[in-house]
């Protein structure tokens, strides 16, 4: 056994002092430094417990995946889960992590395997409140109630589980560490360990991560070099969308969302995606644009509504949700500079349905073509969608995909797709889907106007 010696570590971002200071150099936050005990490991001659394998030895067949039981979840975890992954599920409190969470134990308790759920956050009559709920019934999920993490490969001696549910990271501990349960250190310490315990064990486990917004409990950020997997559970508790995104993947693209819905029954997966993100109804009127965003690995059918109204005193107001912002002042801009329109004593409001936040640049020309016919007050010809991306001169730049998209757009029944300008329509022209260029935004008013 080693020296014990003493560090000083910020709750808030993690800097490390050897002294306690009054300020962090690294947040700049006041009295964030907590005392960690450090055990330096054992130095000296030490013998490779573990042998070097070369890389062929590793047979194929240990390399697999198996189902989480949602398709939207497999697709984000790159094509399932991979045995011994830790995997990070962050986001907004009441968007759904335990209700996900909870259905994929179900469906790996079915395949006939045993899953952990630790719960630090809700009492066992509350999960099973919840499971009742959702009609889910199991001897094969086990639920703990045990927030001190040391007891934990007890319970994976004696069950030997599939998967191992940890809801949330920042109410377990380690006694080990003397902060809190959700400071950084334990957070950190916590990861660590079951880091260790999945990778030992060949266990999936799936880590509960909340994003606050005040400083009290540390954000999953500090975790996200540890864990394997960053899923990020996004969506306004309003709609009843929910986006799952990955951020982070050691087996997979970074690409992919998934797309759920929230019904009284749990998460269900969402089979057509576009149509989720158009409301019919405001078809037809005045400033709603339709466009084809690419998120992960699809295309996907967006509405987009825009109101330009006359401003009161001083500046006009422009807001975006669903956008960057800068997005729609660079928007605004373009237009104002190039197709003479003067929205300076205007107000501009711009919104994506359903929750949706794009960042796809090829939905510039929709965004633009929603202004312009908000500010005429004259509809946008019926069935047709705006893709582009739109230069600062106002060209109409071209956009990746655009074949997929255009698929997309003819199987959702459009009958005009607006796009980039490059002589290849022809090519795209088929069935009842009319395609049109625009190389410039002279081009596109011409066409709308
Ligand atoms: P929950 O999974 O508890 O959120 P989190 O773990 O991310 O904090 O989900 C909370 C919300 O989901 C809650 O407002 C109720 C709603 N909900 C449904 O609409 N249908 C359902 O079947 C369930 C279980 C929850
Ligand atoms: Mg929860």
């Amino acid at each position: 056994m080693g020296k014990i010696s003493t560090k000083f570590v910020c709750n808030e971002c993690a800097y490390e002092v050897p002294k306690w200071m009054g300020k962090c150099p690294g947040c700049n936050g006041w009295n964030t430094f907590v005392e960690e005990s450090i055990t330096p490991r054992a130095a000296g001659n030490k013998k490779a417990t573990a042998n070097a394998v070369p890389l062929s030895a590793i047979a194929d067949s240990d390399v697999f995946r198996f189902s989480s039981g949602n398709q939207e979840l497999d697709r984000v975890l790159g094509g399932g889960i991979v045995p011994g992954s830790l995997i990070l599920l962050g986001g907004d409190p009441g968007i759904g992590k335990s209700t996900l969470l909870l259905q994929v134990a179900h469906f790996i308790a079915q395949t006939g395997q045993k899953v952990i759920y630790l719960s630090g956050e809700e009492s066992l009559k509350q999960i099973r409140l919840r499971s009742l709920r959702m009609d889910i019934n199991s001897d094969h999920i086990y639920l703990v109630n045990e927030p001190d993490l040391d007891y934990l490969s007890n319970y994976v001696d004696e069950l030997n589980p599939g998967i191992i549910i940890i809801d949330s990271i920042q109410t377990v501990f380690t006694s080990e560490i003397s902060s809190v349960p959700g400071s950084i250190s334990q957070l950190r310490e916590c990861t660590a360990r079951l880091m260790e315990l999945a990778k030992k064990r060949e266990i999936a486990i799936f880590l509960v991560g909340h994003v606050t917004k005040d400083g009290a409990l540390a954000g999953p950020k500090v975790l996200e070099h540890i864990v394997d997997v960053v899923i990020y559970f996004e969506g306004d508790k309003n709609y009843a969308f929910r986006l799952l995104r990955g951020i982070k993947n050691r087996f997979g693209s970074t690409d992919e969302i998934g797309i759920l819905e929230m019904s009284g029954q749990g998460l269900k997966e969402v089979a057509d995606p576009s149509y989720i993100f158009i409301d019919a109804s405001g078809i037809g009127s005045p400033g709603t644009a339709i466009t084809a965003s690419f998120e992960g690995t699809r295309p996907l059918l967006i509405e987009l509504q825009a109101l330009v109204s006359a401003s009161g005193p001083g500046y006009p107001r422009r807001m975006a949700s669903g956008i960057d912002q800068n997005r729609l002042a660079l928007i605004i801009a373009v237009l104002e500079k190039r197709c003479s329109i003067n929205l300076s004593a205007y107000d501009v409001y711009l919104k994506v349905t359903g929750g949706m936040y794009l960042k796809d640049p090829s939905v510039d020309l929709s965004i633009a073509a929603a202004i312009t016919s908000s500010y005429f007050d004259r509809p946008l010809p019926s069935a047709t969608v705006f893709v582009g991306e739109l230069g600062l001169s106002g060209q109409i730049r071209q956009v990746p995909f655009l074949e997929q998209r255009l698929k997309e757009i003819q199987k959702m029944g459009y009958s005009q797709a607006v796009i980039p300008g490059s002589g290849g329509k022809d090519a795209y022209n088929r069935g009842e889907l009319e395609v049109l260029e625009v190389n410039n935004l002279d081009e596109f008013m011409e066409l709308i106007g």
